[in-house]
């Protein structure tokens, strides 16, 4: 009798636990792919990720783009198309795109920003 409850036991939690990593996946953002991509290409010297400095705090854009369906196509476009962006001190410069050619990691890196909150 009892080694049935443990083994239904062990069962609910391989079940909660496989529930828990499709969701997660669905979410996509590795996070820790998407902060070392930002460390090298630099974004972080001006975004903090609470913080901002000279480009808003990624917490401020997810929290800005909260609820906008075109979100990622904006952000995807935004960082492919080097627009012109507004630094505090009043002067326009081209945003930086990213040197990495690789989509899949860029949409990570907006996806995480995104899921930030
Ligand atoms: C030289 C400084 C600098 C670097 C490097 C930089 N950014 Fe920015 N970023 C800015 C500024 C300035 C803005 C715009 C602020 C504004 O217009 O309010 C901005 C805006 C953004 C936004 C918000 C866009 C929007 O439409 O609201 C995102 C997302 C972003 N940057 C991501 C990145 C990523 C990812 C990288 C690295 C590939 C990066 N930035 C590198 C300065 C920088």
């Amino acid at each position: 009798m009892k080694s049935i409850l443990i083994t239904g036991r062990v069962l609910a939690c391989i079940a909660a636990t496989a529930a828990f990593s499709i969701t997660a996946s669905s979410h996509a953002a590795d996070a820790t792919a998407a902060e070392k991509l930002a460390r090298q290409e630099g974004c972080l010297r001006c975004h903090g990720i609470d913080r901002g400095k000279d480009g808003p705090a990624y917490k401020e854009v997810a929290a800005k783009f909260k609820g906008k369906s075109d979100a990622e196509a904006r952000l995807l476009n935004h960082l492919s198309s080097g627009e012109k962006v507004k630094f505090p001190d009043g002067h326009q410069e081209e945003h930086k795109i990213p040197k990495t050619k690789d989509q899949d990691q860029i949409k990570n890196l907006v996806q995480w920003i995104l899921s930030l909150t």
